[in-house]
């Protein structure tokens, strides 16, 4: 394979501003992802402490492997919403290796509110169930929570994607023999008692883990009966009498290991296979991705320029180089496994999109996993384009991305903007993982074109009126929020809080980050090879 030759001078000025900019970004991120790993009251960690119970981060130290890779899974979620302290939306969840097995691992948080679930708490976990379905990971759970928020319960509760599809999920999982280990660690209450009960192994904590239907609250004013929680609901209760738990652990380091023991002896699972090599560092320091990336988003650059600092010894064979030039695409390894890259180049045209559904297909049936670099306003608009069919032709690209069943892997480099998400393998093409830069932004459009839209709109609604356009005065108060909200919506930390990603990523890391989720991928068969796709539009 080619080496891509860098034409980055590291010594420029334009490097360095860039590289201040990106250093002070992920300084934020990494100050962001602390607070939301250890910023608990002290009076939670009293209670903690009193309770006899290990923080989340202790249970997860003894539960995983030591010195293993982790890739956390939307972490920042609910960052700034409801009081600002429901770090995670209330729960840590990751892919980490427990005797070497990749496992999918959701803990509750009890150091935020009794580990109760919010509205964004709901998405996150039915988020980690679709991972673990596509990636066929088995889980191990680890439950701490007073249940439902119930101050915010009617957005919990009622509509497809609330609470109930958690159980939903969990019956489809066990059937697809997707193993699902839980551990009671502390309540379990009412909706919640069925996240152990749905589970395949329950281990359960004695004094502190309790699973029941109604607490001993609702069991006083419903019968008058006084009962203490490890009386109604307690380990011995359900390991020797009802049978619901099936372990029973002394404390939380008792249950990790119980929790390790049953991992041990699943059954092992064959990977799927896909071309690989010795995995070799890239020729270029990833870490200059943070001088390569433009202060402003509207700044062009070459996308072969990240591919360089993401893919083994630098190396990577393009696709149609001279056809279709502003979407780059080819194939490199990452991490020893080989993938083919889309790299936006500028804006999407006839060309490039024909360009990207011939190697989507390519990919599809040679069971290579793509992976979309995501830096894209839009496909071509203008009356030439619209005549030469770019409307068709960006179908064939969306149609190829969504019906391709290979693993795909979207990381947002820059501008996600209007249909090119689409074609570029949004959230809502289903990439097995979407991670966002700091640097980037989504949305319909940006904020300046939407507010020029609406003026425009405005404009000659009053021009059929026969009345005069707006003032310089009305376009401003039309313009002003419109742009405000576009900035503040559209921003990465704002799309991780609504768990539209999997996360911010420090783009020197994006290399480590897509390796381990190829090889999480890979527990999943490859499927579809030769299934093809849609009705493609001549
Ligand atoms: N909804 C909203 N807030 C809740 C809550 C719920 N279901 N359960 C607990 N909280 C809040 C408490 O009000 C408290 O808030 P504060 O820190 O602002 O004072 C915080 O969570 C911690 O609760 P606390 O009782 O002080 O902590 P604890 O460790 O002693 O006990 C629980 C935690 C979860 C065991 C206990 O609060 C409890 O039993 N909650 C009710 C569980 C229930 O019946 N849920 C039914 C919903 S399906």
């Amino acid at each position: 394979m080619e080496v891509i030759e860098s034409r980055i001078d590291t010594s420029g000025d334009e490097y360095k501003a860039n590289y201040a900019a990106m250093e002070e970004m992920v300084t934020t991120l990494k100050e962001e992802l602390r607070k939301a790993r250890d910023d608990r009251s002290e009076k939670a960690r009293k209670r903690n402490r009193e309770l006899g119970k290990l923080t989340v981060q202790e249970r997860l130290d003894r539960l995983l492997d030591r010195n293993t890779p982790w890739l956390e899974i939307a972490p920042l979620a609910a960052r700034g919403m409801y009081d600002g302290q429901v770090h995670g939306a209330g729960s840590r969840a990751g892919i980490g290796l427990i005797h070497g097995r990749e496992v999918l691992v959701h803990a509750n948080d009890p150091m935020i509110k009794g580990g109760t679930v919010y509205p964004l708490g709901v998405k996150k976990t039915l988020r980690t169930q679709t991972i673990a379905m596509e990636n066929r990971l088995p889980s191990v759970i680890l439950v701490d929570s007073g249940g439902a928020y119930l101050p915010l319960q009617s957005e919990i509760f009622p509509d497809a994607d609330d609470g109930g599809r958690i159980f939903y999920n969990q019956a489809i999982m066990s059937k697809m023999n997707l193993p699902q280990i839980c551990a009671v660690l502390g309540l379990c209450t009412a909706g919640g008692a069925y996240i152990p009960a749905m589970s395949d192994h329950v281990v359960h904590v004695k004094n502190t883990g309790a699973i029941f239907l109604g607490g001993p609250p609702l069991v006083k004013a419903a019968t008058g009966e006084d009962v203490s929680a490890e009386d109604l609901g307690g380990a011995l209760v359900h390991c020797r009498d009802s049978g619901v738990s099936d372990y029973f652990a002394e404390d939380d380091a008792h249950a990790m290991q119980i929790c390790r023991d049953i991992v041990e002896f699943l059954p092992s699972q064959e990977k799927a296979k896909i071309p690989t090599r010795p995995p070799r560092e890239p020729l270029y320091d990833p870490k200059e991705i943070w001088g390569i990336v433009p202060l402003s988003i509207s700044t062009p650059y070459d996308i072969r320029e990240i591919i360089a600092r993401i893919v083994d010894g630098s190396e990577f064979h393009e696709f149609k180089a001279l056809f279709g030039p502003t979407l780059v695409c080819g194939w490199g390894y990452v991490h020893g496994y080989l993938a083919g890259f889309l790299g936006n180049n500028g804006v999407l045209f006839s060309n490039s999109s024909l360009k990207a559904t011939q190697f989507i297909s390519l990919c599809d049936r040679q069971g290579i996993p793509l992976i979309f670099l995501q830096n894209i306003s839009g496909y071509m608009v203008g009356r030439e384009y619209e005549r030469g069919g770019i409307t068709k032709d960006g179908h064939k690209m969306v149609n190829a991305v969504a019906t391709a069943t290979v693993p795909k892997f979207t990381v947002i480099v820059g501008a996600s903007f209007g249909a090119g998400n689409y074609g570029m393998c949004g959230r809502a093409y289903s990439p097995r993982f979407l991670w966002m830069w700091p640097n980037a932004q989504i949305g319909v459009m940006g904020g300046e074109q939407a507010a020029d839209v609406l003026v425009t709109v405005k404009n000659d609604q009053l021009a059929r009126e026969g009345k005069p356009p707006l003032s310089q005065e009305m376009v401003d108060s039309i313009r002003r929020p419109i742009i405000h909200s576009a900035l503040r919506e559209g921003d990465a930390f704002y799309s991780t809080s609504q768990l539209w990603d999997d996360g911010i990523l420090d783009p020197a890391k994006t290399r480590d980050v897509l390796g381990l989720a190829i090889s999480v991928s890979l527990n999943a068969p490859l499927e579809g090879r030769v299934q093809g796709h849609g009705t493609f539009r001549m």
